[in-house]
């Protein structure tokens, strides 16, 4: 088995599997300096493309890939896919559901970061901005306002020079992100439409303060056979390798 990580629900697929008769090994990026590591089998780095995933799958003898890499993962998803049809590997992909508006939330979809800074306008505004240290760099665009970078690693170097910086990893809760948002007089929420539990806090907490909130929409994904659980993950694996009860 090979899984494709850095989320909640790789890791929770790993517990999983630490239990399961069969071998498995967790891929990682290695963009987190300090990743939980566990119970099975860990590689850490990039594969060198589709054609390198394919030949790392063949090396190894894989039976079955389970892509559970983000939900704004944009490339390694494709990887998988090219790969899954180049050595006939079967692929599912885990993926976990995108948040769903509700009544009383104010939210503006929008489709990357240069649309969700045109959505801000060019008055200054306070905003909280939770996309990850990654994609800061579109934001140094529009200096002119406050923000609030909350990143699970550190930031450096910075960006953006009118900002407060915190670290922090998920999972949050609805009053911290409520005392977070009146402290810091926010007036928007940026954030990636991730979905999962972890990070729903500010959400909740914009949609009780009435805060606007600027949701960036997922990037397209290859059509694959996907489930949204660990859980249901194990199933397939397990009914792959008439192993399910
Ligand atoms: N993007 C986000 O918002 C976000 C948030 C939380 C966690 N993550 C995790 O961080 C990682 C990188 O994200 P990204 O947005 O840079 O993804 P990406 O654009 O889809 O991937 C970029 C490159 O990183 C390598 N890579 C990605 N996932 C990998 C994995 N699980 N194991 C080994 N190599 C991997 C691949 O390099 P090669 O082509 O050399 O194989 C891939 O081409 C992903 O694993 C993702 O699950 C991303």
């Amino acid at each position: 088995m090979l899984i494709l990580g850095g989320t909640t629900e790789a890791s929770a697929l790993a517990q999983l599997l630490a239990d399961a008769p069969l071998s498995a090994t967790l891929s990682l990026a290695g963009r987190t300096q300090n990743p939980t590591l566990p119970p099975i089998d860990c590689r850490i780095g990039g594969f060198g493309g589709a054609e390198g995933l394919a030949a790392w799958m063949r090396e190894h003898r894989v039976t079955a890939l389970i892509d559970a890499t983000h939900p704004f993962a944009s490339r390694m998803p494709f990887h998988a896919a090219q790969a899954a049809i180049s050595t006939g590997i079967p692929l599912l992909s885990l993926l976990r559901p995108a948040w769903q508006r509700q009544s009383k939330d104010q939210w503006l979809e929008v489709e990357d970061h240069a649309a969700a800074i045109t959505a801000l306008g060019a008055e200054p505004r306070r905003v909280f901005l939770t996309v990850g240290r990654m994609e800061l760099a579109a934001y140094a665009t529009e200096p002119q306002h406050f923000y609030v970078i909350r990143s699970i690693d550190p930031v450096a170097p910075r960006p953006l020079p009118h900002a407060v910086w915190l670290t922090g990893r998920g999972p949050f809760t609805v009053e911290s992100e409520q005392a977070l948002m009146a402290e810091h007089r926010i007036e928007y929420l940026i954030s990636k439409n991730s979905g999962g539990s972890a990070t729903e806090a500010k959400l909740i907490a914009a949609r009780m303060l009435r805060l606007p909130v600027i949701l960036i929409r997922r990037p397209p994904r290859p059509d694959a056979k996907h489930v949204a659980t660990a859980e249901e993950a194990i199933q397939w694996i397990l009914c792959i390798h008439g192993l399910s009860s």
